[in-house]
């Protein structure tokens, strides 16, 4: 480039492109925000796509702080590798169970008309039932929740990795609800381990993303899955979500712990008629949710109201004042969802009933708020119902 001084418009957009150099290791990661990777010479660029080299080139192709995100994913998983995705939607590509989470299945409902994948919705805590599916045709895969949204019904990862296995299909896990926290699916056979990230990994309530961990192999495929259908997590969003990570263990056991204490009062309310939660003893997985999760059994209790029917649950959510009446779980904030309004409102409401997710169902996600205050709302609400 010949000597003479750069123009003040050439000069604003080459300045500050990287930080200055001192001593000093940072200890929260820097946010590089950078879509694109300059590299001196065109042979190392080169080597980098080639992946002989490790190194960044694209925003798709993978970014310093998502990948420090993917590899304390895959430390939290413990497994080799973790790739993250936009969404925990975009994490998801498998076959379902049928109670779990209801866009889960509306998107496997679509691959069958779309794509002529052949799927099977079925309840994966019936291992007779798994085994029969497994054996009538070939599989390439079984799904499931570990803590199924929102009937919270618990799956034996172990059982159903040996079934799997046995019969020469992977198992896929969403370990959403469970969290690192709890246990971690691939020590006990899963194959792929998939979190919505958006829900207590980041907690608060200000990040989308997902994340799918397994072998080196498997993180290859999932690689060439965000390059080739864009669906990678921005630099932005991967900081945001590793600073909310920090606290993952210490608002988890909070949370589990207050969601047995909210599970056991709404079981002894006169206007609640069930109460689902791992952690009560009548729960038909408690024994499988003790031994799998360690004594914790999630930060999640679903119930229905004695009177079973949509104004009733209307009316609770209406009177909440300080848990949210809103369509997520794993935050700070106590939040409540209607689930045949919204993350079940594309099932017809035939199956709805049939699964037991009838008009006055509710699922509550506690919060870290004070235990007490917590369930004078609740009682708040009932009172109105
Ligand atoms: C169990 C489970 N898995 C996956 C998802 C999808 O995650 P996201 O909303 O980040 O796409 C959800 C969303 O509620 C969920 O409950």
């Amino acid at each position: 480039m010949d000597r003479r001084e750069l123009g003040a418009g050439t000069r604003v957009v080459r300045a500050a492109r990287s930080l200055p150099p001192g001593q000093g290791q940072p200890v929260v990661p820097p946010l590089v925000q950078s879509v694109a990777f300059d590299y001196g010479s065109a042979a190392e660029q080169d080597a980098v796509f080639g992946g002989e080299r490790p190194g960044y080139v694209y925003g798709r192709y993978g970014t310093p702080t998502t990948a420090a995100l993917e590899s304390a994913m895959a430390e939290l998983d413990g497994v080799e590798a973790a790739t993250c995705f936009v969404t925990g939607m975009a994490a998801i590509a498998a076959v379902a169970q049928e109670d779990c989470y209801g866009q889960t299945r509306a998107l496997f409902e679509r691959w069958t008309r779309e794509r002529s994948a052949d799927v099977v919705f079925l309840d994966t805590t019936d291992h007779k039932a798994v085994e029969a599916a497994l054996r009538t045709k070939p599989t390439t895969l079984l799904y499931a929740e570990a803590i199924a949204n929102p009937l919270l019904r618990v799956n034996d990862v172990a059982a159903l990795a040996r079934l799997a296995h046995e019969n020469g299909a992977s198992l896929a896990v969403d370990a959403t609800f469970a969290t690192p926290v709890l246990f971690r699916p691939a020590a006990l056979g899963a194959t792929m381990v998939i979190h919505s990230l958006t829900k207590y990994v980041n907690g608060h309530g200000d990040v989308m993303g997902g994340s799918v961990g397994g072998s080196t192999e498997l993180g290859r495929a999932m690689r060439d899955r965000t390059i080739l259908d864009g669906a990678y997590l921005p630099p932005h969003e991967a900081w945001l979500a590793i600073r909310g990570m920090r606290t993952l263990a210490l608002r988890v056991r909070r949370q589990c712990e207050s969601a047995l204490v909210v599970a056991r009062h709404l079981a002894k309310h006169p206007k609640v008629a069930r109460v689902r939660y791992p952690g009560l003893e009548d729960h038909p997985q408690h024994e499988v949710a003790t031994r799998q999760f360690g004594g914790l059994y999630g930060g999640v209790v679903s119930f229905v109201l004695r009177d079973d029917t949509k104004p009733a649950a209307f009316r609770f959510l209406d009177a909440l004042e300080l848990a949210a009446s809103a369509t997520t779980i794993g935050d700070l904030f106590t939040e409540v969802l209607y689930p045949p309004i919204s993350s079940h409102r594309r099932l017809p409401a035939e199956e709805r009933k049939r699964l037991g997710i009838t008009d006055g169902f509710l699922r509550i996600s506690v919060g870290i708020e004070d235990p007490d205050d917590i369930l004078a709302d609740i009682d708040r609400a009932l009172d109105r119902v």
